[in-house]
């Protein structure tokens, strides 16, 4: 491994929040007990009937495991929920931006506690790229409640006892401070997509990684920010090929605007293309 290798090697460990103690390799919680309670409830709220989601169906009847299982992506001290086959494909794709010199900033719709897009940021540190810009946008809310496919009307009862995935501004700004990579090239848009996205200056990206879940916010971020990928660009989908309303929006847009790009498969959820032509 070179230097720059090595650097971003420690880094997407750190994000992962990984220890080089072998029993602290990745510090679990065990949210056991939470998962439990909120099966409780739901067979209560539910007296059971069925919930008329299979999601919701399933939790109740398998007990705390699903939901154990589903919330073990969150580690307490981790920057990300994705997993190494996302951050590679997020590393090849940084990659092969620079050496193809795909023109236009990156951007992340979905941040969480932000660790890609300080991944993103200490790539462009290690090709001395001072000028690129990095746009991180989230509600900081956790998702939205006012969503209409079932799909995630279902995905926000199951989420509801670990805040729906809410997180802070500050807790990116001091993760980013502490990597020593805060400065006027991040560019915060906070707030809800369909408000903050139509504001942005970029007229340009080169990567645009979408990580909203749901329907509305998949679609409210690909209709602002696909026009703007360059060509050559990476478009990232995080959550197509999970049961919520993500895949029927991306689907719609692809075939509103005859987008016909192979669909590569990152992992169980994650997708990409590369965009070919200009819409
Ligand atoms: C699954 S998490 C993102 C995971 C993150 N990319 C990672 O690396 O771990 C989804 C994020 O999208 C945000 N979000 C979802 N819909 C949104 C919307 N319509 N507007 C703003 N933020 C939204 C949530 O607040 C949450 O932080």
């Amino acid at each position: 491994m070179n230097l720059q290798e090595s650097y971003l090697d420690l880094v997407v460990k750190t994000v992962r929040g990984f220890s080089p103690i072998p029993e602290y390799a990745q510090l679990d919680v065990d949210r056991t007990n939470l998962a439990k309670e909120h099966v409780k409830k739901l067979r209560s709220d539910f007296k059971g009937k069925q919930s008329g989601n299979i999601m919701v169906d399933m939790a109740i009847s398998m007990g705390s495991s699903m939901l154990t299982k589903t919330w073990k992506k969150l580690n307490p001290v981790a920057l990300t929920m994705c997993g190494d086959e996302s951050i590679n494909q997020l590393k090849e794709a940084l990659a092969t931006i620079y050496r193809e010199d795909i023109p236009g900033d990156f951007i992340e719709a979905g941040v969480w506690r932000g660790g890609l897009p300080v991944i993103m940021k200490s790539y462009a540190h290690t090709q001395n790229d001072l000028n690129r810009k990095i746009y991180i946008a989230d509600s900081f809310q956790g998702l939205p409640q006012d969503c209409s496919d079932p799909k995630d009307k279902a995905a926000n009862l199951l989420l509801t006892p670990i805040q729906n995935l809410s997180t802070s501004r500050e807790l990116i700004e001091n993760a980013l401070e502490y990597f020593n990579l805060m400065d006027d090239n991040i560019i915060f848009l906070e707030g809800w997509f369909k408000d903050t996205l139509h504001k942005i200056e970029a007229d340009q990206f080169s990567l645009v990684r979408l990580d909203g879940d749901y329907y509305e916010s998949t679609h409210d971020s690909i209709v602002e920010l696909y026009p703007k990928l360059s060509v050559g660009g990476y478009l990232i989908v995080d959550d197509y090929n999970l049961p919520l309303g993500c895949k029927r929006a991306i689907n719609e847009y692809r075939k509103k605007h005859h987008i016909t790009e192979e669909i590569i498969k990152i992992n169980k959820q994650a997708v990409y293309w590369r965009k070919e032509r200009e819409l």
